[in-house]
């Protein structure tokens, strides 16, 4: 398309769907989208269940009114997939022909990794274009500073951890608190720290557990209370359960529980964070998709709005704040 079409030509009708785990913030994102692209003259049509809901024509046209009253809820209004058909040549194929039985030029993807790549490899085959906008909890995206649904995930499992504290207190016992993430360690460094852990097991830290060990000695000894250590679900040492029978056998005079949080970190009303990173960003992708661009995501870093290419996005992995882990630990102390 040349460059004089591109400036002349506006897109009608796009497509938002979301993919992959839910997050809060997901409908303030869909919501932004729809008004966003309202305000260009656009319609938007709501793509049910992800890449699934494409593959079986599960879509229809959302109207600003439709998502009036939705920014407060956690969840999806849209519901989400992971679709292994689409992972197949005849599920795109099927995909394809349904949105252009739709007339959807494009399509704001809201998602993470998995979604970025499907919505590449729908594009190099079907040049359908499309932006993502980062919604996980587990904050692995690179090109963003947060993903939409991380804040609210802290602060749910933070929510947790104190008052597992409480009990943890009265009975003096030690609790191994699993957290989520994938293989990332963002949600359990930042509750971890918040909620004064006494340690924090990540995927991103080698030998953490030796470290645990010896500060569970050294604490001993000084009599120090010790009773929270929150724990990565990717961990590399093994889950939480695996990670406290080995405590046990070596410390078999205490007194020692596990809880995992799971789910309860996926659910609930988004924080303010999450709402205003959400509306931002599905006006960003809305604009980014109007002005021609594609196989992109957009983000937040330091403030500011930030474009990356799903392939820099993919192929590069987002670090752990190495001054807030050294920061756990002198705290703990
Ligand atoms: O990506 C979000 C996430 O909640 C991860 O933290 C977790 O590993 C995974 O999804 C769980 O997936 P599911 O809901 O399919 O069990």
């Amino acid at each position: 398309m040349s460059a004089f079409f591109l400036h002349l030509y506006q897109m009608k009708r796009i497509g938002v769907m979301t993919s992959g785990g839910d997050a809060p913030g997901m409908n303030a994102c869909i919501r932004a989208v729809v008004r966003s692209a309202a305000f260009h003259n656009v319609e938007v049509v709501g793509i049910r269940r992800g890449f699934q809901g494409m593959i079986e024509n599960e879509m229809s046209l959302l109207n600003v009114n439709e998502v009036g009253n939705i920014i407060q809820y956690g969840g999806t209004i849209l519901k989400s997939a992971r679709s292994k058909e689409f992972m197949t040549v005849e599920g795109r194929r099927k995909a394809y022909d349904n949105l252009v039985a739709n007339n959807v030029e494009g399509i704001v993807c809201i998602g993470g990794n998995g979604t970025y790549t499907g919505a590449g490899v729908f594009y190099n085959e079907y040049g359908i274009p499309s932006v993502g906008a980062p919604g996980t909890i587990d904050n692995d995206l690179y090109g963003t500073d947060f993903t939409i649904g991380y804040d609210t995930a802290v602060n749910t499992a933070l929510d947790a951890i104190d008052r597992i504290r409480d009990t943890a207190d009265s009975h003096n016992r030690i609790f191994f608190i699993e957290v989520m993430g994938r293989d990332s360690g963002f949600i359990a460094l930042n509750s971890g720290l918040a909620g004064g852990a006494e340690a924090i097991l990540l995927p991103e830290i080698m030998n953490d557990y030796d470290d645990l060990i010896a500060n569970f000695e050294d604490n001993t000894k000084r009599k120090k209370a010790f009773s929270i250590i929150v724990v990565a679900e990717g961990e590399t040492n093994g889950h939480a359960f695996e990670i406290a029978e080995k405590f046990k056998a070596r410390f078999s005079e205490f007194d020692i529980r596990v809880s995992v949080l799971g789910h309860i970190q996926r659910g609930g009303k988004p924080s303010a964070n999450d709402r205003v990173l959400a509306s931002t960003l599905g006006n960003a992708a809305v604009e980014q998709l109007l002005a021609g661009n594609t196989n992109v995501c957009v983000g937040v870093v330091n403030q500011e709005v930030k474009v990356t290419s799903y392939s820099d996005a993919i192929s590069n992995r987002k670090s752990i704040n190495p001054v807030l882990w050294n920061l756990s630990k002198i705290l703990s102390y």
